[in-house]
């Protein structure tokens, strides 16, 4: 099954997400779950807060698009269980973000290059890695994603403002898309 995105206004997204205990209840199905909702929903990432779960689950595939472009995501499609950034370093670079929570916007964000994360996969083993470029920069959004941040919050106040507007209509499930939203209601 899919899950409908929530999007822009959704409390959820601004929560700082628990983390997830070894024996938690069908986690599995959960994972199918949110990698059919990222398939139909066209993205590289989702993490859970995106689905309306307050948890520190991340899922990844970037095989499916763009290969040509980013051939560092040739075969990267993994699973991220309670994921931390313990270290960010390297030049800040800017690239071209958008967020399945914030249809039709995508802004230059500027970001480390390099991080280090730790994390547990599907079966529970612990990993301690460092990322760079492009996958760095996924983990970078999704893990904000787990700590109540949005990518739009790293932007200068003054193009922050500049997307008023469309905001609101995101905030009032005006925004055009193809996949199913959950909206605050008013
Ligand atoms: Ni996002």
């Amino acid at each position: 099954m899919t899950y409908p995105i929530h999007v822009y206004g959704m409390p959820v997204l601004r929560k700082k997400a628990a983390e997830i205990k070894k024996d938690h209840e069908e986690l599995n199905q959960l994972i199918d779950n949110m990698y059919e909702t990222l398939y139909q929903a066209d993205g590289i990432g989702l993490a859970a807060p995106q689905i309306g779960k307050s948890l520190r689950l991340i899922v990844v595939d970037g095989t499916t698009i763009n290969n040509e472009e980013d051939p560092e995501l040739k075969d990267f499609k993994k699973v991220f269980i309670n994921p931390y950034i313990t270290e960010e370093d390297g030049d800040e670079w800017e690239f071209n973000e958008g967020c399945l929570s914030l249809p039709n916007i995508r802004e230059d964000v500027k970001r480390k290059s390099r991080i280090r994360l730790q994390y547990y996969d599907q079966d529970f083993n612990f990993h301690n890695e460092h990322l760079e470029g492009i996958r760095a920069r996924i983990l970078q959004h999704e893990v904000d994603h787990l700590n109540g941040i949005l990518f739009i919050d790293k932007l200068q106040p003054l193009k922050k403002r500049l997307l008023n507007g469309k905001l609101r209509e995101i905030s009032k499930g005006k925004a055009e898309i193809n996949y199913k939203i959950v909206y605050p209601k008013r």
